[in-house]
Protein backbone atom coordinates (compact mmCIF):
# COMPACT_ATOMS: atom_id res chain seq x y z
CA UNK A 1 0.00 0.00 0.00
CA UNK A 2 0.93 3.52 -1.04
CA UNK A 3 1.05 6.56 1.45
CA UNK A 4 -1.37 8.87 -1.40
CA UNK A 5 -1.50 11.51 1.01
CA UNK A 6 2.96 12.32 0.26
CA UNK A 7 2.39 12.06 -3.33
CA UNK A 8 -0.67 14.05 -2.68
CA UNK A 9 1.32 17.02 -0.66
CA UNK A 10 4.80 17.04 -2.04
CA UNK A 11 4.34 20.05 -3.92
CA UNK A 12 1.44 23.03 -4.68
CA UNK A 13 2.16 25.67 -7.77
CA UNK A 14 0.47 28.33 -8.84
CA UNK A 15 0.28 26.25 -12.06
CA UNK A 16 1.05 22.88 -11.81
CA UNK A 17 0.32 20.34 -8.83
CA UNK A 18 -3.03 22.83 -7.33
CA UNK A 19 -4.39 19.28 -7.50
CA UNK A 20 -3.01 16.40 -7.62
CA UNK A 21 -5.10 12.94 -8.12
CA UNK A 22 -3.21 10.10 -6.95
CA UNK A 23 -4.24 6.36 -8.42
CA UNK A 24 -3.26 3.11 -6.26
CA UNK A 25 -3.44 1.58 -10.09
CA UNK A 26 -5.38 2.72 -13.29
CA UNK A 27 -5.09 1.76 -17.11
CA UNK A 28 -2.83 4.91 -17.85
CA UNK A 29 -2.58 8.26 -16.08
CA UNK A 30 -2.62 10.08 -19.27
CA UNK A 31 -6.28 8.57 -20.44
CA UNK A 32 -7.34 9.56 -16.74
CA UNK A 33 -6.03 13.37 -17.53
CA UNK A 34 -7.57 13.34 -20.92
CA UNK A 35 -10.88 12.59 -19.39
CA UNK A 36 -10.50 14.82 -16.32
CA UNK A 37 -9.29 17.64 -18.88
CA UNK A 38 -12.31 17.52 -21.17
CA UNK A 39 -14.45 18.71 -18.36
CA UNK A 40 -13.86 22.52 -18.73
CA UNK A 41 -14.18 23.51 -15.62
CA UNK A 42 -10.98 21.56 -14.79
CA UNK A 43 -8.43 23.77 -14.67
CA UNK A 44 -4.34 23.21 -16.37
CA UNK A 45 -2.03 21.87 -13.80
CA UNK A 46 -3.80 19.07 -12.44
CA UNK A 47 -1.45 15.85 -11.65
CA UNK A 48 -2.76 12.50 -12.35
CA UNK A 49 -0.20 9.76 -10.68
CA UNK A 50 -0.30 5.81 -10.42
CA UNK A 51 1.40 3.97 -8.76
CA UNK A 52 1.25 1.03 -11.28
CA UNK A 53 -0.80 1.03 -14.67
CA UNK A 54 -2.15 -1.93 -16.61
CA UNK A 55 -2.08 -0.48 -19.93
CA UNK A 56 0.92 2.02 -19.75
CA UNK A 57 1.36 3.92 -22.98
CA UNK A 58 5.06 4.54 -23.94
CA UNK A 59 5.29 6.52 -27.62
CA UNK A 60 5.11 4.70 -31.12
CA UNK A 61 2.09 2.40 -29.77
CA UNK A 62 4.22 0.89 -27.51
CA UNK A 63 3.63 -0.76 -23.97
CA UNK A 64 5.11 1.29 -21.24
CA UNK A 65 6.03 -1.58 -18.26
CA UNK A 66 4.61 -0.34 -15.21
CA UNK A 67 4.79 -2.12 -12.20
CA UNK A 68 3.90 -1.14 -8.60
CA UNK A 69 6.34 0.44 -5.60
CA UNK A 70 9.09 1.10 -7.92
CA UNK A 71 8.82 3.90 -10.71
CA UNK A 72 7.01 7.09 -11.04
CA UNK A 73 3.98 7.19 -13.58
CA UNK A 74 1.96 10.58 -13.95
CA UNK A 75 0.21 13.09 -16.48
CA UNK A 76 0.07 16.79 -16.18
CA UNK A 77 -2.47 18.50 -17.73
CA UNK A 78 -2.14 21.28 -19.80
CA UNK A 79 -4.37 24.01 -21.46
CA UNK A 80 -1.09 25.65 -23.46
CA UNK A 81 -2.02 28.77 -25.37
CA UNK A 82 -0.02 27.60 -28.50
CA UNK A 83 -1.38 25.86 -31.82
CA UNK A 84 -0.82 22.90 -32.25
CA UNK A 85 1.85 22.88 -34.52
CA UNK A 86 3.66 24.31 -31.56
CA UNK A 87 3.42 21.49 -29.33
CA UNK A 88 6.56 19.72 -29.45
CA UNK A 89 7.85 22.58 -27.96
CA UNK A 90 6.10 21.08 -24.99
CA UNK A 91 7.55 17.76 -25.24
CA UNK A 92 11.63 19.66 -24.62
CA UNK A 93 9.90 21.61 -22.11
CA UNK A 94 8.68 18.68 -20.23
CA UNK A 95 12.32 16.62 -20.75
CA UNK A 96 14.28 19.36 -19.80
CA UNK A 97 12.34 20.07 -16.14
CA UNK A 98 12.56 16.17 -15.59
CA UNK A 99 16.31 15.69 -16.20
CA UNK A 100 17.11 18.78 -14.43
CA UNK A 101 14.99 17.45 -11.45
CA UNK A 102 17.11 14.37 -11.52
CA UNK A 103 20.44 15.60 -11.98
CA UNK A 104 19.87 18.32 -9.29
CA UNK A 105 18.27 15.81 -6.49
CA UNK A 106 19.92 12.25 -7.25
CA UNK A 107 23.17 13.97 -8.37
CA UNK A 108 23.40 11.42 -12.14
CA UNK A 109 23.73 13.01 -15.20
CA UNK A 110 21.15 12.56 -16.87
CA UNK A 111 20.65 13.87 -20.66
CA UNK A 112 18.24 13.97 -23.06
CA UNK A 113 17.44 11.43 -26.60
CA UNK A 114 15.62 13.74 -29.06
CA UNK A 115 12.99 14.19 -28.94
CA UNK A 116 12.19 12.91 -25.66
CA UNK A 117 14.01 9.66 -24.37
CA UNK A 118 15.57 10.47 -21.00
CA UNK A 119 19.13 8.53 -20.72
CA UNK A 120 21.91 7.31 -17.65
CA UNK A 121 24.49 6.48 -19.25
CA UNK A 122 23.08 5.75 -22.69
CA UNK A 123 20.53 3.34 -21.23
CA UNK A 124 16.87 4.38 -21.65
CA UNK A 125 15.24 5.20 -17.65
CA UNK A 126 12.30 7.32 -19.07
CA UNK A 127 10.30 9.04 -21.44
CA UNK A 128 7.50 11.62 -22.01
CA UNK A 129 4.42 10.47 -23.96
CA UNK A 130 1.74 13.86 -25.13
CA UNK A 131 -1.56 13.41 -25.95
CA UNK A 132 -3.71 16.44 -27.19
CA UNK A 133 -7.26 17.31 -28.55
CA UNK A 134 -7.03 20.09 -30.15
CA UNK A 135 -8.79 23.13 -32.49
CA UNK A 136 -7.38 23.91 -36.08
CA UNK A 137 -5.54 26.38 -34.10
CA UNK A 138 -5.47 25.99 -30.87
CA UNK A 139 -4.52 23.29 -28.00
CA UNK A 140 -7.76 22.89 -25.80
CA UNK A 141 -6.26 20.13 -23.64
CA UNK A 142 -3.10 18.55 -23.35
CA UNK A 143 -1.56 15.66 -21.43
CA UNK A 144 1.87 15.14 -20.69
CA UNK A 145 2.57 11.84 -19.39
CA UNK A 146 6.17 10.93 -17.58
CA UNK A 147 7.57 7.60 -17.10
CA UNK A 148 10.53 7.09 -14.76
CA UNK A 149 12.36 4.11 -13.80
CA UNK A 150 13.30 5.11 -10.58
CA UNK A 151 13.40 1.97 -8.18
CA UNK A 152 12.53 -1.07 -10.91
CA UNK A 153 15.28 -4.10 -10.51
CA UNK A 154 16.43 -5.11 -13.92
CA UNK A 155 13.94 -8.73 -13.43
CA UNK A 156 11.15 -6.17 -14.09
CA UNK A 157 11.98 -5.36 -17.42
CA UNK A 158 11.07 -7.69 -20.46
CA UNK A 159 13.96 -9.12 -21.80
CA UNK A 160 13.79 -7.90 -25.13
CA UNK A 161 14.91 -4.35 -23.80
CA UNK A 162 17.01 -5.17 -20.82
CA UNK A 163 20.11 -4.31 -23.05
CA UNK A 164 18.65 -0.76 -23.84
CA UNK A 165 16.53 0.19 -20.27
CA UNK A 166 17.65 1.00 -16.99
CA UNK A 167 16.46 2.71 -13.73
CA UNK A 168 17.94 4.93 -11.64
CA UNK A 169 19.12 3.02 -9.36
CA UNK A 170 20.28 -0.08 -11.35
CA UNK A 171 22.88 3.08 -12.25
CA UNK A 172 23.51 4.15 -9.18
CA UNK A 173 23.04 1.17 -6.53
CA UNK A 174 20.85 3.22 -4.48
CA UNK A 175 17.45 3.84 -4.25
CA UNK A 176 15.75 7.23 -4.85
CA UNK A 177 13.09 8.35 -2.66
CA UNK A 178 10.14 8.55 -5.44
CA UNK A 179 7.68 11.06 -3.63
CA UNK A 180 10.34 13.70 -2.82
CA UNK A 181 11.72 13.64 -6.78
CA UNK A 182 8.20 13.77 -8.19
CA UNK A 183 8.25 17.21 -5.93
CA UNK A 184 11.30 17.92 -7.79
CA UNK A 185 10.38 17.14 -10.77
CA UNK A 186 6.64 18.98 -10.91
CA UNK A 187 8.79 22.39 -9.23
CA UNK A 188 11.29 22.16 -12.39
CA UNK A 189 7.66 21.90 -14.73
CA UNK A 190 6.21 24.73 -13.10
CA UNK A 191 9.23 26.89 -13.41
CA UNK A 192 10.24 25.96 -17.30
CA UNK A 193 6.45 26.19 -17.85
CA UNK A 194 6.38 29.39 -16.90
CA UNK A 195 9.19 30.37 -18.66
CA UNK A 196 7.49 29.36 -22.29
CA UNK A 197 3.91 31.08 -21.30
CA UNK A 198 6.55 34.48 -20.69
CA UNK A 199 7.30 33.68 -24.46
CA UNK A 200 11.24 32.77 -23.44
CA UNK A 201 11.24 29.48 -26.07
CA UNK A 202 14.70 30.07 -27.15
CA UNK A 203 16.04 30.21 -22.94
CA UNK A 204 14.41 26.13 -22.95
CA UNK A 205 15.70 25.69 -26.13
CA UNK A 206 19.18 26.66 -25.29
CA UNK A 207 18.86 24.26 -21.61
CA UNK A 208 17.46 21.43 -23.97
CA UNK A 209 20.90 21.61 -25.76
CA UNK A 210 23.31 21.86 -22.95
CA UNK A 211 21.13 18.87 -21.33
CA UNK A 212 20.68 16.70 -24.77
CA UNK A 213 22.77 13.73 -25.89
CA UNK A 214 22.01 13.45 -29.13
CA UNK A 215 23.45 16.72 -30.93
CA UNK A 216 26.72 16.48 -32.65
CA UNK A 217 26.35 12.57 -32.84
CA UNK A 218 26.11 10.11 -35.63
CA UNK A 219 22.01 8.67 -35.60
CA UNK A 220 19.72 6.95 -37.82
CA UNK A 221 16.21 8.67 -37.56
CA UNK A 222 13.50 6.12 -38.45
CA UNK A 223 10.36 8.41 -38.98
CA UNK A 224 6.63 7.03 -39.98
CA UNK A 225 7.89 7.33 -43.07
CA UNK A 226 11.65 6.63 -43.72
CA UNK A 227 14.88 6.58 -42.52
CA UNK A 228 17.39 8.71 -42.19
CA UNK A 229 21.32 8.48 -41.45
CA UNK A 230 23.46 11.62 -40.63
CA UNK A 231 24.78 13.82 -38.16
CA UNK A 232 22.17 15.56 -35.76
CA UNK A 233 23.63 18.90 -36.16
CA UNK A 234 20.87 21.28 -34.39
CA UNK A 235 16.94 21.34 -33.32
CA UNK A 236 14.78 24.63 -34.28
CA UNK A 237 12.84 26.18 -32.95
CA UNK A 238 9.97 23.87 -33.46
CA UNK A 239 12.12 21.15 -31.55
CA UNK A 240 12.79 19.43 -34.96
CA UNK A 241 15.83 17.72 -35.66
CA UNK A 242 18.22 18.68 -38.14
CA UNK A 243 20.49 16.07 -39.70
CA UNK A 244 23.09 16.63 -42.00
CA UNK A 245 23.43 13.93 -44.81
CA UNK A 246 26.33 12.86 -46.16
CA UNK A 247 25.26 14.60 -49.24
CA UNK A 248 25.83 17.79 -47.46
CA UNK A 249 21.94 18.37 -47.77
CA UNK A 250 20.21 18.81 -44.54
CA UNK A 251 16.56 17.11 -43.50
CA UNK A 252 14.56 18.16 -40.82
CA UNK A 253 12.48 15.89 -38.78
CA UNK A 254 9.63 15.82 -36.49
CA UNK A 255 9.09 12.71 -35.37
CA UNK A 256 10.73 9.16 -34.65
CA UNK A 257 12.96 6.95 -32.89
CA UNK A 258 16.81 8.39 -32.80
CA UNK A 259 19.56 5.53 -32.90
CA UNK A 260 23.02 6.74 -31.96
CA UNK A 261 25.37 5.28 -34.22
CA UNK A 262 28.38 4.38 -32.31
CA UNK A 263 31.90 5.01 -33.42
C1 LIG B 1 8.07 6.70 -24.25
O1 LIG B 1 7.74 5.74 -24.96
O2 LIG B 1 9.23 7.04 -24.17
C2 LIG B 1 7.02 7.46 -23.48
C3 LIG B 1 6.65 6.78 -22.20
C4 LIG B 1 5.61 7.53 -21.39
C5 LIG B 1 5.12 6.71 -20.23
C6 LIG B 1 4.24 7.52 -19.31
S1 LIG B 1 3.91 6.71 -17.78
C7 LIG B 1 2.74 7.92 -17.38
C8 LIG B 1 1.96 8.21 -18.65
N1 LIG B 1 0.88 7.26 -18.80
C9 LIG B 1 1.06 6.46 -19.85
O3 LIG B 1 0.29 5.54 -20.20
N2 LIG B 1 2.20 6.78 -20.49
C10 LIG B 1 2.87 7.90 -19.85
Amino acid sequence: MVTKEKFDTVFHGDIIGKEIIFLESTTSTNDVAMKTGRKRENPEGIVVIADSQTHGKGRLGREWVSPPGVNLYFTVLLRPPFPPGEASILTLTAAVAVVSAIRNYTGVNAGIKWPNDILVNGKKAGGILLEMKAAKNRINLLAAGIGLNVNMPLYELPEDITSLSTSLKMETGESVDRVRLFGKILAEIENTYKILLNGNKRALINEWIRLNSTLTKKVTVKSPDKIISGLAENINDNGELIIRLPDGKTETVNAGDVTIVKG
